[in-house]
């Protein structure tokens, strides 16, 4: 509940927006404006002082209402920016034209050479190449650990020489894409704040696509920033692409002027889709995550499926479920499975989909299937995706707002496909 005492899904439809500034448009029109004009310059030069960080916002200063170029941010971001923070429970927004956007600006406003971010496996595929690939190149050591090892695993990680006296930033993509396996949000928080020095902070970033804004709320478990791909849930038609960061306002300043600086900032029209796909966020997300519960319910004891990794699926008494009954509300929609026979299995069963398209992506209202070794996790390291847990016999399903019982129809002919192919 907000302070006003109304429910998050309540405020989506007027939140940040006044009718009356806008001829009683009940819809916000698109400002499609690169610049903006200012009633006298002392006016602008207080506003680009406070987005440069040159000083913070005096008390007395209201910039709600104050624009100066596109690339900085414009009306329709910030309507959108204020709902997704009250979603979140956090307190600023910042929305970026793509997911790596936001999660590049984070890693650039915070990390510097020398520093360690601590990261578990596996990770979305572009987000393992920025760790690996590019920070690299920069001085930034990324160390890695295995998130079904949990916290262990990060224990273990933290006592390799020069990390844990180097760490500046655990990242946390959880669940991750595409295993559902999950990191402890609380146990990073607790491990981040214990390794951090007065001169050195250390940061906990969670990667809250599959989950959030509704099923996980990482503010509540201590994190500093959560990413979202805003491609996927929170835009739900997969028609746009973009990203967010939620963060705690003394630490966002950093975040915007990093997209700024590089030019990463969402559109006026990506901002206005995006406000209006939070309006059907909750029924959306919970639509699909009905329908998932049917149709892993319906894997699970299917004879051409080795194994499904559903959140909803977890037993008392594995770790991971008590990760999940610390930390989610929800199992969400993304339902992985390991095909009978493998790599020819798992390819006979994708070529088969019908009513599934045969698509990267996720969160959309349609219901999407694809195979992350061969395509969203291609570029990660074959030795890495596999001891990350991603076969060649995985299947990742995004399951949309289809009727389940059509979706496990299509299920039923695809795996029947896969079963004919194996030898
Ligand atoms: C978990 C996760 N994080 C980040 C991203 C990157 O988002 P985008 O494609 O919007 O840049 C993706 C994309 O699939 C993702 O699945």
């Amino acid at each position: 509940m907000t302070s006003r005492e109304t429910h998050p899904e309540s405020e989506m439809m007027r939140l940040g927006y006044d009718a009356q500034l806008a001829s009683g448009a009940v819809k916000p029109p698109v400002y499609l404006t690169s610049t903006f004009a200012f009633k006298k310059v002392e006016d602008a030069e207080a506003y680009c002082q406070v987005i440069n960080n040159l000083r913070p916002q005096r008390e007395d200063e209201d910039f709600s209402n104050t624009y100066i170029y596109g690339r900085d941010t414009s009306p329709n971001l910030a309507i959108f920016e204020k709902r997704l923070a009250l979603w979140d429970g956090g307190e600023v927004c910042a929305a970026f034209d793509s997911g790596m956007a936001a999660i590049t600006a984070v890693f650039l406003g915070y990390l510097n050479p020398g520093d360690v971010i601590l990261f578990g496996e596996p990770c979305y595929g572009c987000t393992d190449f920025v760790l690996k690939s590019i920070l690299t190149r920069f001085g930034i050591r990324p160390v890695g650990y295995r998130l079904i090892d949990g916290n262990e695993g990060i224990r273990a990680a933290l006592a390799q020489p020069g990390v844990a006296d180097h760490l500046r930033m655990i990242y946390a993509e959880t669940p991750s894409n595409p295993t559902n396996a999950m990191a402890d949000i609380g146990f990073c928080v607790e491990m981040a704040r214990r390794y951090s020095r007065p001169d050195h902070r250390a940061f906990v970033a969670v990667d809250n696509t599959f989950l959030g804004p509704l099923f996980q709320r990482p503010f509540d478990h201590g994190a500093d920033f959560t990413l979202y791909s805003a491609t996927k849930y929170i835009a739900g038609h997969s028609d746009l692409i973009a990203g967010a960061c939620v963060g705690p306002a003394e630490l966002m300043g950093q975040v915007k002027l990093m997209r700024a600086m590089l030019g990463t900032t969402a559109s006026p029209h990506t901002g206005w889709l995006l406000t209006r796909s939070l309006e059907t966020m909750k029924l959306r997300m919970e639509a699909q995550a009905a329908g998932a519960r049917k149709v892993a319910d319906y894997l699970a004891g299917h004879p051409a499926v080795e194994r499904v990794y559903y959140l909803g699926l977890l037993q008392p008494g594995d770790p991971q479920r008590a990760v999940y009954d610390k930390q989610c509300l929800g199992p969400g929609s993304m339902i992985s499975i390991d095909v009978k026979g493998g790599k020819a299995g798992a390819f006979a069963f994708l070529n088969a989909v019908r009513l599934f398209h045969l698509a990267v992506s996720l969160g959309g209202n349609e219901s999407l299937a694809e195979h992350p070794a061969t395509m969203t996790h291609a570029e990660v390291d074959p030795e890495d995706r596999l001891e990350g847990g991603i076969t060649d016999a995985m299947v990742r399903l995004s399951i949309g707002i289809e009727h389940p019982d059509d979706l496990i129809a299509d299920l039923e002919q695809a795996l029947a496909a896969s079963q004919r192919s194996s030898p």
